[in-house]
């Protein structure tokens, strides 16, 4: 077993973990936070998005020891049921979900995307987003939601683990 301190939402999360676990697994079982979804554990899906000191990474993709000293945000470092993020607002507004399995990845990936600078290009919105798989929405409202946030809040981007 190693210890791991991980810095999730501004919390400091010290574990034992088996060298093998997934930050995934570490964020949902160990830190109880389950709104970072597991869809397929092989990185294609992208339901398990996250942000890592700042930038998109899939979660089932990393180990947990990896991402010692690091500092994570996840979907609930994000808004409150009050107060939601500008990314979560656009997706509301945009009905940019319906299932909602994959969201709180795609609002990960939106926000990384905003912040790196592409979000006025449709084309690149949507490159950006081809590890992100969604089976219900049709992709377009969810494009329509980051293209949004681009135009008219793009400092709530910010460093991508704003709250
Ligand atoms: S669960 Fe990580 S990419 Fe699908
Ligand atoms: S809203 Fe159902 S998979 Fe995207």
């Amino acid at each position: 077993m190693n210890e791991v301190t991980i810095t999730v939402n501004g919390v400091p999360e010290t574990h034992q973990v088996e060298p093998r676990m997934l930050l995934v697994h570490f964020l949902r079982e160990l830190c109880g936070l389950t709104g970072t979804n597991v869809g397929c554990d092989t990185t294609q899906c992208g339901c398990c998005t996250v942000h890592l000191d700042g930038r998109a990474v899939k979660s089932c993709t990393l180990l947990a020891v990896q991402a010692d000293g690091s500092e994570v945000a996840t979907i609930e470092g994000l808004g409150t049921s009050d107060r939601l993020h500008p990314m979560q607002e656009s997706f509301r507004e945009h009905h940019a979900l319906q299932c909602g399995y994959c969201t709180s990845g795609m609002v990960m990936q939106g926000i990384d995307v905003v912040r790196s600078g592409i979000g006025h290009d449709e084309r690149a919105v949507r490159e950006a987003l081809e590890g992100n798989l969604c089976r219900c929405t049709g992709y377009q409202n969810i494009v329509d939601a980051i293209m949004d946030v681009a135009r008219n809040a793009p400092d709530s981007c910010g460093d991508g683990s704003v709250r």
